[in-house]
């Protein structure tokens, strides 16, 4: 045998997988292993299976035997559905060759970072973040640079603007926004966000943007895209979404990238490369999920049924002494605070998670999977996206482990 093992790469050693999975399957196994039935606030995907219309679609695109490989960017009729999407929604003038269709969101995030991240470019990411901007900053010789939001029982979680800019040196490449924030549950005000958009554009900054919770936003006008907000986007962003979590369509693998076209061909050039094209009949889907009456009104009453479960969510935990929470306004995640249980207990996040997860048949997400810092440690992230009774349930059960 050939220690192949021993030639792999460090950067590819060093990755860290995505917490979120890894819990999902200790989850079934402690499930299975002690006969109980855990609840699991972990993984970050609608509870809804993928809407009827969209299914149906995808259907009669197998019927017709859609089934060879596409354009690499998409097929036209899917970035013309995206643009106008984009458009109607944003105003932003998207045209479909200013698109490329992703194997989700995921994939137009790694086509931004590996295109534009050097070795020893800097990337400033508000901390706590979705993992996938700095494990792939590192793994292309990059280094992130965590810039901690701020965080107040009343306001929520907030961009530290003062401290971006001050993180900002000779060798900043980019600035990620994730917006509505996962795992935080924020939505940035407007302003600080056009704030901060100048900012980058003042230091001639790469801004990477994914917007994928768009839809999920709690309160009115408290959001706005930057494709709204900045009408000169083509000169300096890659904006990504997709279709996973507003269509419950996770495993479908859809997502895009929008970009001015100088940028979109030599990307192109790194998706043929890399994936060929994403799937055929998923794209026949996307174009309905888009398209469609059907699949928008059921988004919105999955969107308002999201919307009880925080509101449950919210009230349950609050009740629990030495738990700071916060009523989040977007995404479907809650980010409280457990110091307070956490030194009672005297253990770490994630013995606390642990402990929870073997003895109380309970997931939730340590901290640590989002953040190196104190707005890991010292948190912990539910999702919301599950059954309003399971939700009571699992959050009696915490209140009872901690408050024993
Ligand atoms: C902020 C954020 N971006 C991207 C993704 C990836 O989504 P996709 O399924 O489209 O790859 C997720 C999924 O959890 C996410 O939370």
């Amino acid at each position: 045998m050939y220690p192949i093992n021993d030639y792999l790469k460090d950067s590819v050693r060093e990755l860290q997988g995505e917490k979120a999975f890894a819990y999902l399957a200790r989850a079934r196994e402690v499930a299975e292993r002690r006969g109980i039935k855990v609840v699991s606030f972990g993984i970050g995907q609608p509870d809804l299976p993928t809407f009827e219309n969209i299914v149906n679609a995808a259907k009669t695109a197998l019927d017709a035997r859609f089934t060879g490989y596409t354009e690499t960017e998409g097929i036209r009729e899917l970035r013309e559905a995206i643009a106008d999407y984009l458009n109607y929604r944003y105003h932003a003038g998207v045209r479909p060759d200013e698109v490329i269709v992703t194997t989700g969101t995921k994939t137009a995030i790694f086509l931004a970072i590996a295109s534009y991240v050097r070795p020893g470019d800097e990337v400033i990411i508000p901390d706590p973040t979705y993992p996938a901007y700095p494990e792939l900053t590192k793994f292309f010789g990059g280094k992130p640079i965590y810039v901690p939001m701020r965080f107040n029982q009343d306001r929520g979680f907030t961009l530290d603007l003062e401290a971006v800019e001050n993180s900002i040196t000779q060798r900043t490449r980019a600035i990620v926004i994730n917006n509505p924030h996962n795992p935080t549950g924020a939505v940035f005000r407007p302003d600080e966000v056009s704030k901060l958009l100048e900012m980058a554009k003042d230091h001639r900054l790469l801004v990477i943007v994914d917007e994928i919770y768009d839809n999920f936003v709690y309160e009115d006008n408290a959001f706005k895209g930057v494709l709204e907000l900045e009408p000169e986007w083509r000169r300096y962003i890659i904006y990504t979404n997709g279709f996973s979590k507003t269509f419950s369509m996770t495993g479908w693998r859809l997502g895009y990238l929008v970009a001015s076209r100088e940028v979109i061909e030599p990307l192109k050039k790194l998706a043929a490369n890399t994936y060929s094209c994403p799937p055929s009949i998923a794209q026949k889907a996307g174009v309905e999920a888009l398209r469609s009456e059907a699949s928008w009104k059921a988004s919105k009453a999955m969107i308002e049924l999201f919307r009880r479960r925080r509101d449950v969510m919210y009230e349950e935990l609050r009740k629990i002494p030495g738990i700071e929470v916060w009523k989040s306004t977007g995404a479907f995640y809650m980010y409280p605070r457990i110091k307070g249980v956490l030194d009672r207990l005297g253990m770490d996040v994630e013995q606390f998670t642990d402990w929870l997860l073997e003895n109380h048949g309970v997931v939730v997400l340590p901290g640590t999977a989002f953040s190196e810092t104190h707005m890991g440690k010292e948190y912990v992230r539910l999702s919301f996206a599950l059954d309003e009774a399971l939700i009571k349930e699992g959050i009696e059960r915490i209140r009872k482990a901690v408050t024993k």
